[in-house]
């Protein structure tokens, strides 16, 4: 399966505090994620976690602080910050975010990190105490203020047998940052208050006071992307049927139950400059018995009745269409030729063909938390790997965001 990490070249900086003994998980992740993972350890680093353990995990030679004629005669720091698509230091001890705050180049790593011009991110490892320190703290927010990002440390027991905040964070934590921070330096600055709307999980369709229609939509991938275009700068309205994620920081959101309601909260939403139809609404809905049907009665008649096509009227409307409108089609067969009729009956510039049937190279988009989609457009298809649903939002978010910025 593939990751949006696949094949990103990540330069991670190992300073020196106990926490360091976790970087051999970290770098497990990483390497499950297909990320193209370096070390460098300064001195203090390298006495709790052995260059020959990096080396090994990396599976590339670490770099050291020390002076190496032949490796400086290509101007090693430059070199390694260079490649690097993203740097991380972790652990950072309070030393080194010292060093950096002051722009001291005294060792390879900080000069590395004062060379860089790809993202830096800093998760720091220290005693409860020296992380709340006025000078700890200074040192952060001069760091912020230059653009460096933090990934906070956690509270708990500390290897000195105090409690406090100073933890490193979490390697899955540490990991997914490093994903948001490379979606957001692709995607530059081009998806700023610009307004998306985003519809996500299923609608409810009543049948009577207890009943309803239903379909297996989680709701997962549309609250990937909003959370994703949210933190590209966009403001995002997200219509949601009934669902179970929770709403994600910084996202607006508007529960609803019904297809109807889904249409009346998109159209209140507009005017947008995106739309993403991610919501598997009910295509049909039912007259409202007021009453419970009964067992004991003949069994109800139920007469469908055809729901309002929420994407295609957005995408046929005259005033205030969205720039860019995405729909996604979830097919059990002839994935591509009806995702490409439903490009044109709809009206809409990107479908997103993905298989509700779960086959041995790909997963069912409904539920889990993996997919495989393809990019129908009048250009033609793009086809990515099975991913999560998470990395997919990513790719596309950063994808989008190309989008706006070839439309500039
Ligand atoms: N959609 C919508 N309103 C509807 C039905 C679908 O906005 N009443 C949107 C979905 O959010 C999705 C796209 O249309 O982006 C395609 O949905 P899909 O369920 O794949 O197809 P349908 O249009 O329902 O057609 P069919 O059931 O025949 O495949």
């Amino acid at each position: 399966m593939s990751s949006f990490l696949n094949g990103k070249r990540i330069l991670l900086i190992v300073s020196g505090s106990i926490a360091a003994v976790k970087v051999p998980d970290m770098l497990r992740l990483f390497r499950k994620e297909d990320a193209d993972i370096h070390c460098l350890v300064t001195k203090g680093g390298s006495h709790f976690v052995t260059p020959m353990a990096l080396a090994s995990l990396s599976g590339h030679p670490v770099a050291q602080d020390i002076w190496d004629e032949s490796e400086e005669a290509s101007i090693r720091h430059i070199r390694l910050a260079r490649e690097a698509d993203i740097i991380i230091v972790a652990p950072a001890s309070a030393d080194f975010i010292a060093k950096m705050a002051n722009g001291l180049a005294n060792d390879l790593a900080s000069t590395v990190v004062l060379a860089a011009d790809s993202p830096v991110l800093v998760a720091p490892a220290m005693n409860h105490r020296m992380w709340h320190h006025p000078a700890t703290q200074r040192n952060i927010e001069l760091l912020k203020s230059d653009g460096i990002r933090f990934i906070e440390p956690e509270e708990g027991p500390m290897a000195c047998g105090e409690t406090g905040v100073g933890r490193l964070a979490d390697p899955l934590k540490i990991v997914s940052s490093a994903k948001s921070a490379l979606s957001c330096q692709s995607a530059n600055k081009n998806l700023v208050n610009k307004h998306f709307i985003v519809t996500a999980g299923p609608t409810h369709e009543p049948i009577d006071p207890v009943r309803y229609l239903a379909n297996r939509s989680s709701g997962k991938q549309g609250f990937a992307i909003a959370a994703a275009l949210q933190m590209l700068g966009a403001k995002v309205t997200l219509v949601t049927g009934p669902v179970h994620e929770a709403t994600p920081v910084g996202v607006y959101r508007v529960k609803v139950e019904t297809a109807v309601q889904m249409k009346d909260a998109v159209e209140a939403a507009l005017p947008a400059d995106g739309a993403i139809f991610t919501a598997a609404v009910a295509d049909w809905r039912l007259p409202l018995s007021a009453s419970k049907y009964k067992k004991d009665q003949d069994p109800p008649e139920l007469m469908l009745i055809e729901n309002p096509d929420i994407l295609s009227e957005v995408a046929h409307k005259k005033v205030n269409r969205p720039t860019l409108v995405i729909g996604f089609a979830a097919e059990s067969e002839n994935l591509l030729e009806n995702a490409r009729s439903k490009l044109q009956k709809k009206g809409c510039d990107w479908i997103i063909a993905n298989s509700v049937i779960e086959t041995k190279n790909a997963p069912s988009a409904m539920g889990g938390d993996y997919n495989q989609i393809h990019i129908v457009t009048d250009a033609g298809v793009e086809s990515w790997e099975t991913m999560s649903k998470k990395d997919i939002a990513l790719k596309l978010t950063a994808k989008i965001a190309d989008y706006f910025k070839a439309a500039n």
